[in-house]
C-alpha cells in the first residue's frame, strides 16, 4: 500500500504530478466499486469523519458523506446554522471543540481563502479542504481531472478553456494549478473585470472574446457567475453577460468537434450555459462529473488515512 507523502489536502498548487497520478488512480478504482450494487468497504471502519460547512453545498457535502459512508467511516455533518458559530464561537475555538472529540477526518468548507489552512494547524487530524474562499477547491479540481481523464485517455497536451467568472473562482485556480502539473495548456476566457490581474503568470494564455479563445480546445470549463462574492457591478447585465460569454452551440462550434463540455455546478441555465447545451449528453460531461466526484473523495480519505491505519495495523 503506497503512503500519500501529504497529512492534508488543502490545495492543489504543491503536489506533484506523481502524487495527482496517484490520487486519479485510485478513484479509478473507486469508480468500479460505486457502480456494483455492494457499494460498501470497511476500510475506514471505526474512524470519524466530521463535515464542517461554513458555505453552502449541496453536490461537495453530499458527495464526502457519501464517500466517508461507502468507506465505512462514521460520519458526522455539522451544521453551522445551528452550531455555537452563531453565537460568536471563533473558527479555532470551533476547531479546537472538534479535535477534542477525537475525528481523524475533518472536512472544511469556508468563506476566507486561508481559513481551513489555519484550522488545519490547531487539530491533530487530516484535514480536506471542500473549497476556502476564492482560493483552493481541490477535489473539485481533481474529479475534472478524472472526468477528462477517463474521457480523453490523458491530460498532458489537450487544450481546457474555462470560462467566465475566473476572478472569484477556487474551481479555476485549483484547475489552473492541476492542468499546469499535468501538463495541459490552459485558456482562461471572460469579460476583463472577471480574470484576475496577471493571470498569466499563473501559467494561462487570457482571452476576452469567446470565439477566439474556444478556437481549438478540447475541454470547455464553464464557471457560475459568483455574484455572492461581488460587490459592485462586474457585467452590464445578465442577457448581455450571455449573449457575449455563454455556452451555447453557435460559440461551441469555434471549439474541436469532439469538444467536452464541463462545469463544476450550481449551474444558472441562460447565464454562463444554454440550457439545451448543458443536456446535451453527448457533449456535457456534467453529470459524470458528479459521479467521479465520489470516487475521487473515497480516494483523499482512503490516501490520507493510510498512515494512520498502517501504523496501528503493525
Ligand atoms: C463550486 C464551489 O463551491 O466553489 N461548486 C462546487 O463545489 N461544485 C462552484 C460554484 O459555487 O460556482
Amino acid at each position: 500500500m503506497s503512503l500519500f507523502p501529504h497529512p492534508h489536502l488543502l490545495a492543489i498548487e504543491g503536489l506533484k504530478e506523481a502524487e495527482i497520478t496517484q490520487i486519479l488512480d485510485l478513484a479509478d478504482e473507486y469508480v468500479e466499486q460505486n457502480r456494483r450494487t455492494n457499494k460498501k468497504k470497511d476500510l475506514l471502519s471505526g474512524l470519524t469523519q466530521i463535515n464542517l460547512f461554513f458555505e453552502n453545498s449541496t453536490r461537495t457535502r453530499m458527495s464526502f458523506e457519501l464517500a466517508g459512508k461507502r468507506l465505512g467511516a462514521d460520519v458526522i455533518n455539522m451544521s453551522t446554522s445551528t452550531s455555537s458559530i452563531k453565537k460568536g464561537e471563533t473558527l479555532i475555538d470551533t476547531a479546537s471543540t472538534l479535535n477534542a472529540m477525537r475525528p481523524d477526518l475533518l472536512v472544511v468548507r469556508h468563506g476566507s481563502s486561508g481559513a481551513v489552512k489555519l484550522l488545519s494547524r490547531k487539530v491533530d487530524c487530516a484535514v480536506l479542504n471542500a473549497g476556502d474562499g476564492k482560493h483552493e477547491h481541490p477535489t473539485q479540481a481533481l474529479l475534472d481531472a478524472l472526468t477528462i481523464r477517463r474521457r480523453k485517455g490523458r491530460l498532458a497536451r489537450l487544450t481546457v478553456a474555462i470560462c467566465g467568472d475566473v476572478l472569484h473562482s477556487r474551481v479555476a485556480r485549483s484547475n489552473i494549478h492541476l492542468l499546469n502539473i499535468m501538463g495541459a495548456r490552459v485558456r482562461l476566457i471572460g469579460p476583463p473585470t472577471l480574470i484576475p490581474a496577471g493571470a498569466e503568470r499563473l501559467g494561462a494564455e487570457v482571452f476576452y472574446n469567446m470565439e477566439e479563445g474556444l478556437k481549438g480546445c478540447d475541454i470547455v470549463m464553464m464557471l457560475r457567475l459568483q455574484t455572492e462574492r461581488m460587490h459592485g457591478g462586474y457585467f452590464p447585465s445578465v442577457s448581455e453577460y450571455f449573449s457575449l460569454y455563454g455556452l451555447d452551440y453557435e460559440k461551441l462550434k469555434n471549439a474541436k468537434e469532439d469538444a467536452m463540455i464541463m462545469h463544476p455546478g450550481p449551474m444558472n441555465r441562460g447565464v454562463e450555459i444554454d440550457a439545451a447545451v448543458a443536456d446535451d449528453l453527448t457533449r456535457s460531461a456534467i453529470q459524470e462529473q458528479v459521479e467521479m466526484g465520489v470516487a475521487v473523495r473515497m480516494a483523499c480519505l482512503d490516501l490520507l488515512t493510510r498512515g494512520k491505519r498502517e501504523g496501528e495495523a503493525s
